[in-house]
């Protein structure tokens, strides 16, 4: 039996379409009572010939340009916020006061006073929420979280992320805007912080158990940018570049670095992890591929290293491969689009008795301490402990 589950998107930019072709797709791919219906999507008037043909090219039934609309519509269950970090927090709220189920983009808000109000709405209006940290979708890195939990890995000794990207390099970048609200610090929050750094913390903390303290440098490499809303040339107060050093709760050491400034990487986010049994390495621009050391037997911790020791390309599609049984054959590779897909997939299953969607807003809350506990550090210029 089919339960139809309308959906108020609210965001139609980037995001919005990654989130709408989820909805689309995710029916056909899964068996799930569920069936999103896209009812409604939401952007600011200034937006909206882009919200109008983005409306109609994912067949919307009707476009708002005031969000609380969305929220307060009777025939709307789940409240889908794809709209820049500060209006996380507004929307967020008055969807759990509105009983609706909530899916949140990253990070969960602007800072961790913001994010504990979000928690303490949802969780007393006890609706379904999921923070889209969909790396943890990426069958690779699914994987590695299975591989680790068999032991293959052992003792974990280090751990190495890195986030970067290239397209802030230019002074005359504005800032404001589509997609640019992001070195706005009054729309973003923070810079790579909460962007990029946010998602590799979820990552690192998932696979690797919680970051107890870290040890941070931020910089700005561009002081002054002209505002896209404005006009004027105004302050920037976003981290262009973050890097930190961590020290796990499980004794293991790591290094994270983000920036938006490294000419030639466009999404290069990868994360490594060294282990007393074997290593891993993933690269989100090559997503289809796991690298694996395999070097003890969990079960014994006797050495396996023979000839054919050496690391190993793991090309991640096969059925018994996390995710991909629902898609095509082995050898055929998903994509960055599929993520947002395995998410949706997993929230329906937790409304359906399945396993209870995870991030979930208190989870992320997690690790939006450990993204101020970065700042914090870093402008202080000394190590920082995040409470377990
Ligand atoms: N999970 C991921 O990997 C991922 C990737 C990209 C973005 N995000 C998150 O998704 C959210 C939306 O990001 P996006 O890239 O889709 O944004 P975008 O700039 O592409 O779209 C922004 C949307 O918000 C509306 N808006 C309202 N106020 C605005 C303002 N002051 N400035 C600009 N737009 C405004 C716009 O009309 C538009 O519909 C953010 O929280 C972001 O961090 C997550």
């Amino acid at each position: 039996m089919s339960k139809p589950l309308n959906v108020g998107v609210l965001g139609c930019g980037f995001m919005g379409r990654a989130h709408s072709n989820a909805y689309l797709q995710v029916n056909h791919f899964f068996d799930r009572e569920h069936q999103p219906v896209l009812k409604t999507c939401y952007g600011r008037q200034e937006d909206r010939e882009k919200l109008e043909a983005f409306a109609k090219r994912w067949s919307y039934e009707s476009i708002e340009t005031d969000w609380r609309k969305v929220v307060e519509r009777d025939d709307i269950d789940l409240i889908d916020v794809c709209v820049p970090n500060f209006m996380h927090h507004d929307c967020v709220i008055a969807a759990a006061e509105a009983g609706k189920m909530i899916i949140c983009e990253k990070p969960l808000a602007m800072n961790v006073a913001e994010a504990e109000e979000m928690v303490a709405a949802v969780e007393k209006a006890g609706v379904a929420n999921m923070v889209s940290f969909n790396y943890r979708r990426v069958p690779a890195i699914a994987l590695m979280k299975q591989i680790i939990d068999e032991g293959r890995v052992g003792r974990p000794f280090h751990y190495r992320a890195t986030y970067n990207q290239d397209y802030t390099i230019g002074a005359d970048v504005p800032q404001g805007g589509m997609a640019l609200w992001r070195l706005d610090s009054r729309v973003a929050g923070s810079g790579v912080t909460g962007d990029l750094l946010a998602h590799s913390i979820d990552s690192a903390e998932w696979l690797n158990g919680p970051i107890a303290k870290v040890c941070a440098y931020a910089e700005t490499f561009i002081k002054q940018r002209k505002h896209a809303d404005t006009g004027k040339v105004e302050k920037v107060d976003i981290d262009d570049a973050c890097m930190f050093l961590a020290v796990f709760a499980n004794g293991s050491i790591g290094t994270f670095e983000s920036t938006r400034y490294a000419r030639g990487r466009k999404n290069y986010s990868t994360m490594e992890i060294n282990g007393e049994n074997g290593a891993m390495f993933f690269d989100l621009e090559n997503a289809h591929m796991l690298r694996y050391f395999r070097y003890a037997d969990p079960d014994t911790g006797k050495k396996i290293e023979d000839h054919l020791t050496g690391w190993q390309d793991i090309l991640v599609t096969n059925f018994e491969h996390p995710y991909m049984k629902n898609w095509w054959v082995p050898g055929c590779v998903i994509g960055y689009e599929h993520t947002f897909t395995n998410s949706f997939a997993d929230f329906l299953a937790g409304l359906e008795g399945g396993e209870s969607f995870q991030p979930d807003m208190k989870c992320a809350l997690r690790t939006q301490r450990v993204c101020e506990a970065v700042l914090a550090s870093a402008k202080a210029g000394q190590w920082v402990e995040i409470p377990a």
